[in-house]
């Protein structure tokens, strides 16, 4: 019998893809895996038919097409206020996921370590595990107050340091937590990476879901000394609500860009044609839809996390993302569920109550910071949330 190659093996199957089949098998409604359940804009869609319609079929180029290499350069440029090169320092992939194989697998080397905070987004650990990288973590430390944000200690950074060390994972905003890394911690990220000569991985797929004018998205790229040590990650599926679409890119150095490509131009070579110009209208013509869907995020995150409040959850408001990351020891308590057990009160919620959740402790190494919590997407069509709430106040009784 074949078996699954032993770098695989730890990993099984994606929760992700294990709770939406339990959502799916009891009929619940799918606050579990992250994508939303409304379409993304119909200009966009349009840009990307017409692409197909015009012929724009075949092999795009390695890096991406002019257009969209062009869109991504105008709107760093509009972000972050730099200047970069389309041609040798963006390369655009299948959405993040292919970017962050592409970057391990393109930089790391076996036996090197990348430093990942906790909890994670757990196809990094994959990618590192597929270069022959060793994973270790600092962990973001559960707030103590509702609107308290997820903090690490800059001790633990610098003790998670070694000889072997190659890189740093950030992610910002961050999924799960919704935290939203400050200037002060990129900046003490940023020290200990040119101390210590490291590389910057930095997934920024939530870059323009943020809800807090005080807490803006900061690229770490753009801190003194980084631009030419950080490999800025990021895609078009949350921002536009088109997650199928699969498009995303890296931007970094030439020299850094140049180890990204050595592994893309084998995994991929490059991404779908036509959606590349859609994405191109998206970046150059979707600052409107961007704007809307921010507002009825936060909406949406208003609406479930007092919703949570009121059930007993103990909810710790995001500042970014589209999750909300709630400690579940109260109504845990109510279904008679030990609070340390996140798996079995998201699995009880998803078939006795119908409303999946995500267990967290799988987003940790040091699982008792993920046992009391669950991650509720809110990315949804307010009558979906609603439809939630309404399953939810069963847990009063
Ligand atoms: C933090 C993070 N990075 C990357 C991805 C994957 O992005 P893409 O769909 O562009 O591959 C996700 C999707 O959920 C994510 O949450």
């Amino acid at each position: 019998m074949p078996t699954t190659a032993a770098r695989f093996q730890p990993f099984g199957l994606t929760i992700f893809a294990e709770m939406t089949a339990l959502a799916n098998k009891h009929g619940a409604v799918n606050l579990a895996q992250g994508f939303p359940d409304f379409d993304g804009p119909e200009p966009i869609k349009a840009a990307a038919t017409a692409a197909m319609a015009r012929g724009q079929n075949q092999y795009a180029r390695m890096q991406g097409v002019p257009e969209l290499n062009a869109a991504i350069v105008a709107r760093w440029k509009a972000q972050t206020g730099r200047d970069i090169d389309g041609e040798s320092q963006v390369t655009v992939t299948s959405g993040c996921t292919e970017a962050l194989a592409a970057t391990f697998l393109g930089l790391i080397n076996p036996g090197d370590e990348v430093i990942l905070f906790e909890p994670y987004y757990d196809c990094y650990l994959a990618g590192i595990a597929m270069a022959g990288g060793i994973h270790k973590v600092v962990t973001l430390r559960t707030p103590t107050s509702p609107h308290a944000p997820f903090t690490f200690d800059p001790d633990d950074l610098r003790r998670a340091i070694t000889n072997k060390t190659r890189a740093i994972v950030i992610n910002t905003p961050n999924n799960p937590t919704g935290k939203v890394f400050s200037r002060e911690e990129l900046t003490q990220i940023a020290d200990v990476c040119i101390k210590h000569n490291l590389i910057a991985i930095t997934d920024e797929v939530y870059e323009r879901l943020t809800f807090d004018p005080g807490l803006p998205h900061i690229s770490i790229a753009t801190l003194p000394g980084m631009a030419d040590r950080t490999i800025t990650l990021s895609s078009l599926g949350k921002t536009f609500s088109l997650t199928g679409w699969k498009i995303g890119w890296a931007i970094a150095s030439r020299e850094l860009t140049q180890c990204v490509r050595a592994a893309h131009q084998f995994l991929t070579f490059c991404s779908s044609t036509p959606l590349q110009h859609g994405a191109a209208a998206a970046l150059t013509h979707g600052e409107p839809h961007i704007a809307e869907l921010v507002r009825d995020l936060t909406a949406a995150r208003d609406y479930l996390g007092r919703a949570l409040e009121g059930l007993g959850f103990r909810v710790f408001w995001p500042a970014g993302t589209y999750f909300i990351m709630a400690d579940h020891t109260e109504p845990s308590r109510r279904l008679g569920i030990s609070p340390a057990d996140d798996v079995a009160f998201c699995r009880r919620l998803t078939a006795d109550i119908g409303v999946a959740a995500i267990p967290t402790s799988g987003f940790y190494d040091n699982k008792h910071w993920g046992r009391p919590l669950a991650r509720f997407a809110f990315c949804k069509k307010m009558d979906t949330l609603q439809r939630a709430v309404e399953r939810l106040s069963k847990l009063r009784q």
